[in-house]
């Protein structure tokens, strides 16, 4: 069975991941979306427990086929200890590539043994980033061309909350 592992914030999910969940489970048997802080980020918005609750209910109609965790710790840890031979990232612009290549090596020295392999979105989400989302969304905007209906209304939920204290 051919497992990867598609690791990212998701600080909220957008079209722009969702595009590319649909083009990894086309190419693999079982897709596991793991939730992990990036620590060159600001604090996220959303906790753990509420970045999965979105990835859930966005890939329904994959159910069968993604499974959703949290990453604490390494993500080749993860990878060896969920027994996944890839990793999927997506890459949407030259911007993205050099993090990228940087995370790639690094991963590499530390486990060998599996391959990542970067996947690219449809050109309307190469612009596309949570942060952008939660920019525009903090500023009042609409976020439905951006991220799925579920998602758009806990952002509007966070943001009001937010402003409310
Ligand atoms: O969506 P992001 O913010 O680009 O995701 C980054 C993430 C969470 C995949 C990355 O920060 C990560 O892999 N974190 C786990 C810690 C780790 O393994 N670091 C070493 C590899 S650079």
């Amino acid at each position: 069975m051919k497992t990867a592992i598609y690791p990212g914030s998701f600080d909220p999910i957008t079209f722009g991941h969702l595009d590319i969940i649909e083009r990894a489970v086309a190419l693999f048997d079982r897709l596991i979306v793991v939730i992990g802080d990036n620590l060159r980020k600001t604090h996220p918005l959303f906790s753990v427990e509420e970045r999965m609750e979105m990835i859930r209910e966005t890939t329904q109609a994959w159910k069968d086929l993604v499974t959703v965790e949290k990453l604490d710790g390494l993500l080749v840890n993860k990878v060896q200890a969920t027994g996944a031979q890839t990793i999927v990232r997506g890459l949407r612009a030259a911007t993205d590539f050099d993090y990228e290549f940087e995370m790639v090596l690094a991963n590499r020295r530390l486990d060998p043994s599996f391959e990542s392999v970067f996947l690219m979105p449809n050109s309307q989400y190469i612009y596309l980033s949570s942060s952008i989302v939660k920019e525009v969304v903090g500023l009042g905007g609409d976020a439905s061309a951006f991220v799925p209906p579920f998602v758009a209304r806990k952002l509007r939920e966070k943001f009001k909350k937010n402003t409310v204290q």
